[in-house]
């Protein structure tokens, strides 16, 4: 890869919108819409998370949470609570209002396409056995996807280029480009790069409230993070990832 490569790379960070034919997007020629989330195996249980009226608030201001957040890559061995775990999922995928077609969540989107989805290792977790989950937004549940088993971390800590650090939840979401393509075709791509974004950044918000750190993931090895999560690398694909635990006490 050499210089004309990285010139090439640099034109996807720019703006194409007048230049591509919306016209010709698979939604102007009435397509059914996408799904908004994933169908699952009749076999795989469906796990309710705590909701939003369920709660439990406490005050904060929300400057100290801006002004404290730092990426963190150290954790405590303390597990989370269930609750806190339906917050981070809620807060960076959730929806707020749902429309049969698209919804609108608590991150934005462009044209509330939502692109992603969510994939997480609960390690340490109250009342959740260990292994990798699926997020469903519109059910606000997760499902087990890959039971734990012997190796589990050392696979994860492969595919994230020796990042496992032993944290609490380790996301993974995942991009369906189709999603956001639907309506934007060849400026989709852009448009869910920034999206992705959005996602995270609540994340790290939402766990400095817990007191919680984050690091967010972008190292990481393509086909191997694919290959885990048994995602065709094509029409699905891993985007971009993020540790979360507790942060060692002082
Ligand atoms: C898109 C993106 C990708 C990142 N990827 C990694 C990564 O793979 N490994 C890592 O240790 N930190 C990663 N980070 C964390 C950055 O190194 C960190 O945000 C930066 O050093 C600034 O520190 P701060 O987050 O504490 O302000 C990433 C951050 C972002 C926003």
């Amino acid at each position: 890869m050499g210089k004309d490569d990285v010139l090439l790379r640099r034109e996807f960070l720019k703006s194409n919108w007048t230049s591509v034919d919306f016209n010709n997007s698979d939604m102007s020629k009435k397509l059914p819409f996408p799904s908004q989330q994933k169908p699952i195996k009749e076999d795989q249980k469906k796990i309710p998370l705590i909701p939003i009226e369920k709660w439990q608030t406490v005050e904060i201001n929300f400057f100290d949470l801006i002004i404290q957040r730092k990426s963190t890559r150290k954790y405590s061995d303390e597990k989370i609570s269930f609750e806190q775990l339906s917050k981070l999922l809620y807060c960076t995928q959730g929806i707020r209002k749902y429309y049969p077609d698209y919804s609108f969540r608590t991150v934005p989107s462009g044209g509330a396409r939502h692109p992603f989805e969510t994939y997480f290792y609960a390690n340490k977790v109250e009342n959740l056995e260990k292994g990798i989950y699926m997020y469903l937004p519109i059910d606000n549940c997760i499902v087990m996807e890959i039971p734990y088993y012997d190796g589990i971390e050392m696979d994860i800590h492969k595919a994230t280029l020796e990042q496992f650090w032993n944290p609490a939840v380790y996301f993974f979401w995942s991009v369906i480009p189709y999603r956001t393509e639907y309506k934007y075709i060849e400026a989709a791509a852009k448009l869910a790069a920034i999206d992705i974004g959005h996602v995270c950044q609540n994340l790290y918000l939402v766990a400095e409230s817990f007191g919680f750190g984050v690091c967010g993931i972008a190292a990481y090895d393509q086909k191997a993070m694919d290959k885990l999560l048994k995602l065709d690398g094509v029409d699905e694909f891993v985007i971009y990832c993020a540790s979360c635990g507790k942060k060692i006490r002082k």
